[in-house]
């Protein structure tokens, strides 16, 4: 069987940053706040005339360049996305059209935060099976869009970037050795945007209730969070025969630090293992491991035959582990 490797990552944010101080100009909150709660310190923001596709596709060609691939040789494009240029067709099928991958099978991941990890599975499960021998993997979010910036409770906390990597099937060690996805649909309702679907079709009064944002019990989320986070890390040690001691980078979603530290703190991981970029970019969502990845391997961070470790959680809620060696 061949394993699925990743051969490129690429990453892309838009050029305009929000920072705490920005946000102090039309909201009741401080930098002070923001930074204690969360980490976060500034996000990357849309512009109009950008939409998620576009994120999506420049991290794809800078994935295909890093891999010496052309879009023409992919033969699957799977995007994780909540936020999508459209309810369909699918991003994916958009990104498909943009890289010229005409071979190619395309179609989107809903999971939320956990998009990308649900969208590396599909793809290594394709991989595996021969089915597909080189596909891209994205992450890709504008959620500047789906959240409400009269709520200063949410819109804080999130980012819009994307990051894509280029999976290739090979003989040997190197690549995905496991994937476990994860869902409890129980807690649909802690962190969700009601509208505009089949429940709350389109209406002005929806509008007018905000039902288009993200609503979301924070307190909620952040103990089933770093409780998943934890257990599906320890879930792919355990299946792999492995300790925290083994892992050279665990890279989780960027939630918010305290999240990310609590994690880390339960799986009793050192901070040199730990990777952290959500004061930059705050929480992007199903691009927020990929983003985190591609920096993490532009740097340096991850060298040949490293074990490196992707942790999700999302709305659903989803979450999801991948375990790598590099
Ligand atoms: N600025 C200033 N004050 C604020 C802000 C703000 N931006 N937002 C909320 N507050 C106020 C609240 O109104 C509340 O005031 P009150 O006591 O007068 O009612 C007070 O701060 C405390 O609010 P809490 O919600 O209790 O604050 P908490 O310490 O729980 O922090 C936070 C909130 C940061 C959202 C936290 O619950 C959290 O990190 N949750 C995880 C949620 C998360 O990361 N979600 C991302 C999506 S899920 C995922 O990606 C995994």
């Amino acid at each position: 069987m061949k394993r699925a490797r990743i051969i490129g990552t690429g990453s892309c944010v838009p050029d305009k940053v929000l920072t705490n101080s920005d946000l102090e100009k039309f909201l009741d909150t401080t930098d002070e706040w923001i930074v204690s709660r969360t980490g976060i310190r500034e996000r990357h923001i849309a512009s109009e005339g950008e939409y998620t596709s576009d994120l999506a596709t420049r991290a794809a060609e800078r994935a295909l360049a890093m891999a010496g691939v052309r879009g023409e040789e992919i033969d699957l494009v799977v995007v994780g996305t909540i936020t999508g240029d459209f309810p369909w067709p699918a991003t994916a099928c958009l990104v498909q059209k943009n890289l010229r991958a005409t071979g190619a099978a395309a179609f989107d991941v809903s999971a939320a935060c956990s998009g990308f990890v649900y969208a590396l599975d599909a793809a290594v499960r394709r991989i595996e099976t021969g089915v597909s021998k080189k596909a891209l993997v994205i992450g890709a979010e504008v959620l500047s869009r789906a959240v409400d910036w009269e709520d200063r409770n949410t819109c804080i906390l999130f980012g819009d970037g994307a990051g894509a990597v280029v999976l290739e099937g090979q003989e040997g060690e190197h690549g995905v050795l496991s994937t476990h996805l994860h869902a409890d649909g129980s807690y649909w309702e802690l962190l969700y945007q009601p509208g505009f679907g089949s429940r709350f079709p389109a209406s002005e009064a929806g509008i007018k209730e905000r039902l288009p944002f993200l609503k979301m019990q924070g307190n909620e989320v952040f103990k089933v969070a770093v409780r998943s986070l934890s257990e599906v890390a320890q879930e792919a040690l355990a299946a792999n025969g492995m300790t925290t001691a083994d892992i050279d980078l665990f890279i989780p979603h960027q939630a918010n630090r305290r999240i990310l530290e609590a994690t880390a703190k339960r799986l009793g991981l050192g901070d040199e293992q730990v990777y952290i970029n959500v004061d930059r970019f705050g929480n992007t969502s199903g691009a927020s491991i990929p983003l985190a990845l591609d920096e993490a391997n532009r740097a340096g961070r991850v060298k040949d035959g490293d074990i490196v470790l992707l942790d999700a959680f999302g709305g659903g809620f989803t979450w999801a582990s991948a375990l790598l060696r590099w």
